[in-house]
């Protein structure tokens, strides 16, 4: 990640706040904002990939993750006046105006703003700010050592876990450090009924005997774009089905691979699970005991060939799926004509997932968007926006 210090001391960048483009140094909140006390926010996370040979940065997906801000905001009952299209235009009018050729990462966060002391949700104003920050890799994508948590994933009825809600990431931070301090890469978190759910902001898949398996939305997982995405490319590329089920703790420590997915995270194989190797062992050199710290497992095939393709995908670098990439700066054209109202969306399916029936993200509506193989014009890039 390249960090040039604190968004607010940047007086070069331009962030979205309420509807108007104003220097990062003007877009501050006050002390006593209810989302900073109580968690009252929601937020979603972007990637944007700089492809030198087209000169544009792709965002990547820009709609399912306004579509999943905006049911977000439901359940939390915070006003969101921008359309899915306006939302998607703001972001690629935000990477022009900060003039990015780079990796990107966009941070869309609608939140209660009235600087009161109560907490609730109703009867609250909220407010909607968005910025673009150049980003690197979130987490190791050549290897990570996981450590199932102590921590038990929030459960719907606690914190609804299907929104990416501010104060619901506590509980990603306890199980991220305890897993960090503990000598891990990453924390695998099981449900409050011990099954796994996911990473700490990441979800998770593993395979066995060839067949990717999934835990389902019942499982209290965050419905995740990238998690969509490779159920998408598993099947249309590699012509695997992905089965959604519940999974039990020690299944993972008999898997032949498992790899964790997510926007900031992308497509990262995972080598060992509570000191266990995933998959063909490989002992390095400094390994003294069979099971000791540096005992790792090899990246499986599925877990290599599925990272490419993504890497590939979300670059723009295959025509068949440029529908999910939004040439930042090829799409200028278009006026940005972001104005305050209200509107309701539908939601993400991918249609290419089994399920066990229990929950599981099949049966929802098709948003529309699922890329015609072979249609190719890349050069649009224009998801629809
Ligand atoms: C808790 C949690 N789970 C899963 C994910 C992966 O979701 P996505 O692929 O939409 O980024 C994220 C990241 O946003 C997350 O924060």
């Amino acid at each position: 990640m390249s960090d040039t210090g604190a968004l607010s001391r940047r007086h070069d960048m331009v962030v979205f706040l309420n509807g108007k483009y104003v220097p990062a140094d003007q877009a501050r909140v006050g002390i006593m904002t209810h989302a900073l006390a109580y968690g009252t926010g929601v937020f979603e996370g972007i990637r944007g990939y700089w492809n030198e040979q087209r000169e544009d940065v792709f965002i990547f997906r820009a709609r399912e993750h306004f579509e999943r801000l905006h049911r977000s905001c439901r359940i939390m009952q915070i006003d969101l006046p921008f359309t899915v299209d306006e939302l998607v235009e703001a972001a690629a009018e935000l990477v022009r105006r900060n003039g990015q050729r780079e990796n990107i990462y966009i941070r869309p966060f609608a939140y209660k703003s009235d600087e009161i002391i109560g907490v609730k949700l109703h009867g609250l104003r909220d407010h909607f700010a968005m910025y673009s920050w150049p980003q690197g890799d979130y987490v190791g994508t050549d290897g990570l050592r996981c450590g199932v948590s102590s921590w038990r994933r929030v459960d719907d009825n606690m914190i609804p876990a299907r929104a990416k809600v501010a104060g619901a990431y506590v509980n990603s931070a306890l199980a991220k450090t305890e897993a960090q301090q503990n000598g891990f890469d990453e924390a695998i978190m099981l449900t409050s009924e011990g099954h796994v759910s996911e990473g700490s902001a990441e979800n998770l898949f593993m395979v066995i005997n060839g067949e990717l398996i999934t835990p389902p939305t019942s499982e209290n997982i965050l419905p995740g774009i990238t998690r969509d995405t490779v159920i998408h490319l598993a099947h249309r590329e590699l012509g695997r089905i992905t089965r959604e089920r519940v999974i039990d703790r020690t299944e993972l420590y008999g898997a032949d691979e498992i790899f964790l997915t997510g926007t900031g995270a992308q497509i990262a194989p995972v080598v060992a699970v509570d000191h266990r190797p995933v998959g063909k062992v490989k002992i390095t050199p400094d390994s003294t005991e069979k099971f000791g710290p540096t005992v790792r497992g090899e990246i499986g095939p599925i877990s290599r060939e599925i990272q490419h393709i993504y890497n590939e995908v979300v670059r723009g670098m295959r025509p068949e799926y440029s529908s999910w990439c939004l040439g930042a700066h090829s799409s200028a054209k278009r006026p940005a004509t972001v104005s305050a109202r209200h509107t309701t969306n539908g939601q993400a399916s991918n249609g290419h997932a089994e399920s066990n029936g229990a929950n599981g993200t099949n049966g929802h509506k098709s948003n529309g968007h699922t890329p015609a193989r072979g249609r190719g014009g890349a050069e649009k890039a224009t998801p629809g926006v």
